[in-house]
């Protein structure tokens, strides 16, 4: 009997920028292509389809898109010498906002597909490849989309759950509402069930995405579930142990979701709430809805309810008119508060955004030299923060191997990650874990023994 050659499978490299949104959206992607034979690969060089799930949020995010594309069209080349083809997909925020600039900049790109459409990516591909020059853009409903994504089979023990798509708020600074479309929430019982299948595969922690995530209003038997009623009913999920969700928006803080981090023990003490800036005339500007006091009496209600819950938050300087004294009311928001963790970006200015019209644009120089002094703020907290938990006994999600042979990985209820001794450990088991140090990135400790009633 002859042996039939099996055909090599087809490579596809996959690069994420941008938000954990892109990441989600980019397992996506790889669950719709797997199942028609593709392998992943590590690296873009010898790939069949290579996808760029790019970013727009900064200048800079937008440029990094092109040099990669002009990195791509190297090997395109040279695989197109030896006979073979690349196409090369371009997904993400940048796709949505410039697909005819791309196509114009960059010949070598043959597909150019917005956020909402990469369910139909095997059809897109396999006509792009088809008809070679064609190139096209597609855009469909974030429901559509939803909807029509496969079943996922997790890899892990922490995993990332879309909830809720684009934004209606318009911050004056910001390309997301014009990227990810209207607010849009996906359905109670569609995201219960897709966790409901992620703790069945072994999911133990699940961080609830979306660019607004707090203000989702999913449709539910009642009408309409608020945030909180969603974290509830997560919450009753046998299997999923710990819940977070990023990122919030500061207005829809509402005492219901205040109240749950009190009093539901699955929802992680920890919170990404961005403020921005500490200056109200910024705020204002921002068109952000709410003043620097708004924000501290938020953090001051979680605190009176679960004092060690840690907070973490972004900044822009140099909004356009920010003078010194509002830079400092910045600072003093960030003394006062203290974070556990913080990105901090210089203004940039987004082509059909208000912001980027406005009067008054701040200097490279004084932009680069206020992200300095905050940045320096932030690192101590962020130092001090980690510091303050040597000798504290954590509880500790094992979430795989650590960075020396016999270690382990994990993470803190404060999603710090953690690295100590042992072998025996399970992912996905929480474990007592003393830390012992602690640096600005990361925590070591060491596994305490159960107690011999526990054993
Ligand atoms: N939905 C989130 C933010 C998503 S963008 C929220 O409302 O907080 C992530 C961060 O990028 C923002 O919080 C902001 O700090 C920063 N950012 C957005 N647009 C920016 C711009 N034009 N220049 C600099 N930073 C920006
Ligand atoms: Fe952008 Fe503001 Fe919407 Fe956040 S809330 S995504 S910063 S417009
Ligand atoms: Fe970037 Fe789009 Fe996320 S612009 S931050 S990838 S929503």
């Amino acid at each position: 009997m002859s042996e039939q050659k099996r055909p090599e499978p087809k490579r596809l490299f996959i690069e994420t920028y941008g938000c954990q949104m892109n990441v989600y959206d980019s397992e996506r992607m790889r669950d719709v292509l797997t199942p028609l034979g593709y392998a992943i690969a590590d690296k873009p060089d010898d790939a069949d389809l290579v996808i760029l799930n790019t970013c727009h949020i900064r200048e800079k995010a937008t440029e990094k898109v092109y040099s990669e594309i002009g990195r791509l069209r190297a090997h395109k080349e040279r695989r197109a010498s030896e006979g073979k083809g690349m196409t090369i997909t371009i997904a993400g925020c940048v796709a949505q906002a410039e697909g005819e600039e791309i196509i114009r900049r960059a010949p070598e790109v043959d597909l150019v597909v917005g956020p909402q459409a990469y369910h139909k990516l095997p059809e897109l591909i396999a006509r792009a490849a088809r008809k070679t020059g064609e190139r096209l853009a597609a855009d469909f409903t974030a429901q559509e989309k939803f909807d029509a994504l496969p079943a996922r089979a997790p890899d892990g023990v922490t995993a990332f759950l879309s909830i809720q798509e684009g934004c209606d708020k318009f911050c004056t600074f910001c390309v997301v509402p014009y990227t990810r479309g209207a607010e849009y929430s996906r359905p109670l019982a569609d995201v219960v069930a897709e966790a409901r299948a992620l703790a069945e595969g072994g999911v133990r922690e699940i961080t609830l995405l979306g660019q607004n995530v707090n203000a989702y209003h999913g449709q539910s038997r009642g009408g309409s579930a608020s945030f909180a009623e969603l974290l509830d009913a997560l919450a009753q999920i046998d299997g999923v142990e710990r819940l977070r969700y990023t990122t919030s928006h500061p207005i829809e803080m509402t005492d219901e979701l205040i109240g749950l981090h009190g009093s539901e023990p699955k929802l992680m003490p920890y919170l990404h709430l961005p403020v921005q800036s500490g200056s109200d005339r910024i705020l204002k500007a921002m068109n952000r809805r709410h003043d620097a006091a708004f924000y501290r009496d938020i953090v001051s209600r979680l605190r009176a309810l679960r004092p060690d819950i840690a907070l973490s938050t972004d900044f822009i300087v140099g909004f356009p008119g920010e003078r010194e004294r509002e830079f400092e009311d910045t600072l003093q928001l960030v003394h006062e508060i203290g974070f556990a963790s913080a990105y901090s970006f210089k203004y940039s200015a987004r082509p059909g955004t208000p912001a980027a019209a406005m009067m008054g644009q701040v200097s490279e120089e004084a932009k680069a030299e206020r992200l300095a002094r905050l940045h320096a703020l932030l690192s101590d907290q962020q130092r001090a923060f980690n510091a303050s938990q040597i000798e504290r006994v954590l509880p500790i999600l094992v979430t795989g191997d650590g960075r020396m042979p016999g270690q382990k990985h994990g993470r803190t209820p404060y999603s710090q990650s953690v690295h100590f001794q042992d072998t025996q450990t399970e992912n996905g088991e929480i474990v007592p874990v003393r830390i012992l140090a602690a640096s600005q990135n990361s925590l070591t400790g060491a596994r305490l023994e159960l107690a011999p009633e526990a054993a």
